[in-house]
């Protein structure tokens, strides 16, 4: 928490949906600083595809680095139809990932409404836990290279890179998460230790070492097939759960389906001694753009997390009893299109029920 109360907070607004769900989440934020009587400043960037398109630039080493003065950043969303995929995922949200060191990216997955699950028989209290994955390694280092490109001898590498530091410090954060959140204190390691002998080693290892300093955690591991399948299954089983940046990414999209879809679903990129950044999960969603129809409580959310990261406990769970509130009671479904309601009518709803 800031002691003058005025937080800086940068805003990309992005791609497709993501400056019309940007805008619920400001309008949120704002009715609930006036509630809680806190301040901030908003700086607004255009980086996305619009402004590539435009000018060919994505995004600078030093704009990166201008973004680490903010005490936070809000993001709606990356990705351009007409943008070749792969260059603004890249340029643009991976670089800001790695350029702010945001190793962690915190996914929680959490059923508000058993009306919107798709598995049989689940309740809220059956889905709750938090995915803790991996941000900066992995497969997501871009390591690797053609051999024979474009020849029938053609081979592709593409390298899982793991640090001893990058594996230690994520599990460490994950032990430290699951003992703050105080509910069920478990925590699963998510991995594929029989295949992935070298990498899965060194996570395993690290973890066995780490755990020893957090007695009162139970532990757990299991294979990321497995996983999949036991959050059909058996969701209740997870509290938390760690795991690499490529199991994370996959594991999550399936978690924000049992949570009732991309609408809801919300995450932080997190540098715990540095700037985090926010944002819906759901992706730029082009077809729905500029049409209303979008759900922005996965930005919503995304701003909640972003006020608990900041300090402002009390503001963010307002906001989450609020998108319960209307989770549970008003909206018809989560889905794009198919609220009952317009994505600023669900703002106005979540400002309403604070
Ligand atoms: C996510 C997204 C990104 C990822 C893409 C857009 C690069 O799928 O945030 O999960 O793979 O991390
Ligand atoms: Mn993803």
């Amino acid at each position: 928490m800031r002691k003058d109360g005025q937080y800086k907070i940068a805003v990309i607004g992005g791609d497709g949906t993501g400056p019309e769900v940007v805008r619920e989440g400001l309008k949120v934020m704002e009715a609930v600083s006036k509630k809680f009587g806190f301040k901030y400043s908003l700086t607004i960037f255009d980086y996305g595809g619009e402004r590539y398109l435009k000018t060919k630039k994505i995004i600078s080493d030093k704009e990166v680095k201008a973004l680490k003065k903010f005490d936070a950043i809000y993001l709606g969303a990356i990705g351009h139809p007409d943008v070749k995929p792969g260059i603004l995922e890249t340029g643009l949200l991976l670089k800001l990932r790695f350029g702010l060191d945001q190793y962690i990216n915190l996914r929680p997955v959490k059923l508000y409404n058993a009306d919107f699950c798709p598995l049989k028989d689940k309740k809220p209290q059956d889905i709750d836990f938090v995915v803790i994955r991996e941000n900066s390694e992995g497969l997501y280092k871009s390591m690797g290279k053609f051999l024979n490109k474009g020849k029938k001898s053609e081979v592709a590498t593409q390298i899982s890179y793991n640090t001893r530091k990058g594996v230690e410090r994520c599990i460490r954060y994950a032990f430290e998460y699951c003992r703050k959140r105080n509910k069920r204190k478990k925590l699963t390691l998510c991995g594929k230790t029989n295949v992935l002998t070298y990498a899965w080693d060194l996570w395993e290892r690290t973890f066995n070492e780490v755990k020893k300093e957090y007695p009162d955690i139970k532990t757990d591991y299991a294979h990321v097939d497995a996983t999949t399948m036991w959050f059909v299954k058996n969701p209740e089983w997870f509290d938390c759960i760690v795991t690499d940046n490529m199991f994370g990414d996959i594991i999550t999209d399936l978690g924000a389906m049992i949570q009732g879809g991309m609408g809801i679903a919300a995450g932080g990129n997190i540098n715990p001694g540095g700037v985090s950044m926010f944002e819906p999960i759901g992706g730029s969603a082009p077809k729905y753009t500029g049409k209303d129809v979008i759900n922005p409580l996965a930005a919503i959310c995304a701003a909640g997390m972003m006020l608990e990261n900041i300090g402002e406990q009390k503001a963010a769970d307002a906001i989450e009893n609020a998108v319960i509130k209307i989770a549970k009671g008003s909206l018809k479904s989560l889905a794009a299109g198919k609220m009952g309601y317009t994505t600023q009518e669900i703002g106005d709803l979540v400002v309403k029920n604070l």
